[in-house]
């Protein structure tokens, strides 16, 4: 996949960390710089597991896409998309499903120009610039509403995102919303990093946040426990096994596991009745 562009949007800034590069740092990208670069290596003193995290938050998303799609599900909002990577929705749901229609979101003008560059091959995908803060400016998007019909069962994913918000109340206000907008028979995607499984390497981490760089938007980092979670389903009905450390939700049988507890996210699938 090819790097960054010469030709970038406005707002981009390559010498300030920036979530999404730091986040294909750790996953093997090319699309990062120097300071990316720089902030991603600092974290990974603290916590040398991030690009194994990255990658089984992939692996996650990638079988909850599957079973989505499996379930009947053609139209998907991935919300927090991010760059580009291998195996991005619409590849993994057009693997069951070849109709599946995708509307990519991300809040970064640098994610976007790349998604609409990279990934919008058809007419059946879409890029969208929006903010997880405001899921009704979304949700009315009219790129969204061109392609997403909210009357139907619709898969919601906010994989590794919901971190970037910082305030638990407008978490739960987010998620509340998404889920009354949604049909009946939708799903919801949620996974989310996690503080109590290792207090000590997230409780550094939230300090380097604080200290160094910006990745965060207010440069701040709480991750709420595990118990935390799950209310953001609120009535969903949870598909089994519930809510799980991303590697234990519906592993292949001949998928490769990490030692118990170095993956501290925690991943679920909630189904709307
Ligand atoms: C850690 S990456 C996760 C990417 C992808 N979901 C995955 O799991 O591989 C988080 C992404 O969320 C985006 N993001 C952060 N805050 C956001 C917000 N308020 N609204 C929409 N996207 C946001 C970042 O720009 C970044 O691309």
């Amino acid at each position: 996949m090819p790097g960054i562009s010469p030709v970038e949007p406005v707002g981009f800034d390559p010498s300030v960390p920036n979530e999404a590069r730091v986040y294909d740092y750790w996953l093997g990208g090319k699309d990062n710089f120097a300071a990316d670069r720089e902030a991603a290596e600092a974290a990974l003193l603290i916590a040398p597991e991030l690009p194994l995290m990255c990658r089984e938050g992939r692996k996650f998303l990638r079988r909850a896409v599957r079973f989505l799609a499996g379930a009947g599900i053609r139209q998907f909002i991935d919300i927090g998309c991010g760059l580009p990577t291998q195996g991005n929705v619409h590849e993994i749901a057009r693997g069951c499903a070849p109709d599946a229609r995708v509307v990519y979101v991300d809040k970064d003008p640098v994610v976007v120009n790349h998604g609409q560059a990279l990934v919008e091959e058809d007419e059946r995908v879409a890029v969208i610039r929006g903010d997880v803060r405001d899921p009704d400016s979304i949700l009315t998007h009219p790129r969204l509403r061109a392609l997403v019909n909210l009357d139907e069962p619709v898969g919601v994913l906010l994989v590794s995102v919901l971190a970037a918000i910082n305030d638990d109340d407008l978490t739960r206000a987010i998620t509340a919303r998404l889920r009354e907008a949604i049909a009946p028979g939708s799903y919801m995607v949620i996974s989310h990093a996690i503080s109590d499984l290792r207090p000590e390497v997230t409780g550094k981490l939230a300090l380097l946040f604080a200290s160094e760089w910006a990745v965060k938007d207010d440069g701040r980092l709480r991750l709420p426990t595990q118990d935390e979670i799950l209310p953001l389903f609120g009535d969903l009905e949870m598909v089994e096994p519930g809510l799980v450390q991303v590697p234990e939700w519906r592993p292949e049988p001949d998928e490769l596991r990490p030692p118990k507890d170095t993956v501290w996210a925690v991943g679920g699938v909630g189904r709307k009745r």
